[in-house]
């Protein structure tokens, strides 16, 4: 029997099904024993008192990329999966976001080479998808899905971005027909639009009415609209960044009445109010993102979606800009609600808060934390059996958790190019002390051991969702409009 590369030793295993004391041994980059007791290998890290879980899966963060409003983000392919290492996550999904005018093939290959010189971990893409013409739905997309990139985003606001129902339609179609998850930013742009417009004439333009604009309503109003549009044709999708409670009820209805809805939710609507906008001065710019933080009673809301499954997925919706003029306050000072740039930091601290506030203060269990930040990833984006498990024949992804490890939060020791963080000063209990990326240590002693261009990138399968669809029953699958408009042209053929 050849040496293990490394043994994690005596540690505490947890995966989204079980947990457990044992070894885990790793050769050439996977997980090759789990049990008690392993012989020794070339390396190895006493974990004894730890827990010894899955890398995290960040599905959703903006890296090196365009905004909905036309800026780019401050963190590159390098300095966003640094920041991700050291807070425990090993593979993130960003977007390759096509604007109007550009080419959807064209946006890939640049994307790709950006992040092939500079990535640590691995990392897939999804598409953002601004123009759903014949090209792009014939041709390109098919293609890209086939590349590997089997999940889109679309908006249904943002000027520069959102697609009319029709549109989303067309899009929703062709993502059955070639396998792809469509993951969908859900809120009413007009309602935004015209509360925006009404808020400005009156000089009501500090950072805390962005809150005011995007209101619940327009959030909740897309939602249904999102999910009428997948029951009409029978196709699952995702809501992406869900943030209030009546959205979160509208999901949660939604799936009791069978449609095939999955959504997610970010630590900003966990940890932050729409409060945290109106602090001093121009500083509520730092919590602008979109939906915005709601209030406790929505954060409640959040907690026990995520509790009964209606949230099961958990990312970060990392998009960061600096708090200057290249970033949050184009205009300085003078910067209104809708010229902040959109969006807030949370890679490196995304699975951090959650351990902390959920694991340690028992809101829910290490198995459930596992699924929120890498398994339920991992199933819902292709990657099942290769991410997001402890599992022999699983790339040894891992991170090396000590629950006693108390970190004060602040800007200066994170290593993301955001400059500031939302967090600034939130005690945390628990930390990733030891990352671990295909059986590479990334991070030990607090150090970054790994080389610009080391993560590889990852050509993911159908998600599992789609190919079970398992809340579509198949009588409900027969009735959709898809489905009698496929039999009918097939009818006309023959
Ligand atoms: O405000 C946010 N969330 N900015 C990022 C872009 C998006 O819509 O996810
Ligand atoms: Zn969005
Ligand atoms: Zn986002």
């Amino acid at each position: 029997m050849e040496e293990f590369d490394l043994v994690l030793r005596n540690g505490r295993v947890a995966n989204a099904g079980d947990e457990f004391e044992a070894d885990v041994g790793v050769r050439d980059g996977v997980i090759v024993a789990i049990e008690k007791s392993l012989m020794p290998g070339k390396r190895e890290i006493d974990a004894d008192g730890r827990w010894v879980l899955p890398g995290g899966i960040d599905s959703h963060c903006h890296v090196e990329q365009l905004s909905a409003m036309g800026m780019m983000c401050a963190d590159d392919f390098y300095s966003a999966t640094v920041s991700a290492a050291f807070g425990g996550t090993t593979t993130i999904i960003p977007f390759a976001a096509q604007h109007r005018a550009m080419k959807i093939s064209e946006v890939v290959a640049d994307y790709a080479e950006r992040a092939r010189k500079k990535a640590v971990i691995d990392y897939g893409f999804h598409l953002i998808l601004a123009n759903p013409d014949d090209t792009a739905l014939i041709t390109d997309l098919p293609e890209a899905i086939r590349n590997g990139i089997t999940s889109l985003k679309v908006y249904m606001t943002y000027d520069r971005l959102r697609l009319d129902d029709h549109q989303l339609l067309d899009v929703l179609t062709v993502a059955a027909r070639e396998q792809a998850l469509v993951m969908v930013h859900a809120e009413n742009h007009d309602m935004i639009r015209w509360i925006v417009n009404r808020l400005v004439d009156r000089a009501h333009t500090a950072p805390k009415f962005h809150a005011v604009a995007h209101d619940p309503i327009a959030e909740s109003e897309a939602t249904n609209r999102a999910i009428a549009l997948s029951r009409l044709l029978g196709v699952p999708l995702l809501i992406v960044h869900v943030s209030g409670r009546e959205a979160i009820h509208t999901i949660r209805r939604a799936k009791k009445h069978g449609a095939a809805v999955y959504a997610e939710t970010c630590p900003q609507y966990l940890f932050l109010t729409a409060e945290d906008l109106d602090r001093d001065g121009m500083d509520g710019a730092m919590f602008c993102c979109s939906p915005p933080p709601r209030d406790k009673d929505s954060q409640e809301a959040v907690w026990d979606g995520i509790k009964d499954g209606t949230l099961p997925i958990y990312s970060s919706d990392h998009a960061p800009y600096r708090f200057d003029a290249s970033g949050k306050l184009p205009k300085g000072k003078a910067t209104t609600f809708k010229e902040v740039a959109n969006g807030v930091p949370g890679l490196e601290l995304r699975m951090p808060l959650l351990f902390s506030e959920g694991v340690m203060k028992k809101r829910i269990s290490i198995k459930e934390f596992v699924a929120l930040t890498a398994t339920n990833h991992a199933e819902m984006y292709g990657l099942t059996g290769r991410k997001g498990e402890i599992a022999v024949g699983a790339d040894a992804d891992i991170g090396i958790w000590n629950p006693d490890r108390e970190v004060t939060v602040t800007a200066s020791k994170l290593h993301d190019n955001a400059g500031y963080t939302p967090y600034e000063g939130h005690k945390i209990r628990g930390w990733p002390e030891v990352v671990i990326s295909r059986g590479r240590i990334v991070v030990e002693n607090n150090t970054l051991n790994a080389e610009r261009g080391s993560g590889m990138f990852l050509k993911r399968n159908p998600s599992d969702m789609l190919r079970s669809q398992v809340s579509i029953s198949a009588a409900e699958a027969r009735r959709t409009l898809r489905n009698l408009i496929d039999v009918g042209e097939k009818d006309g053929r023959s």
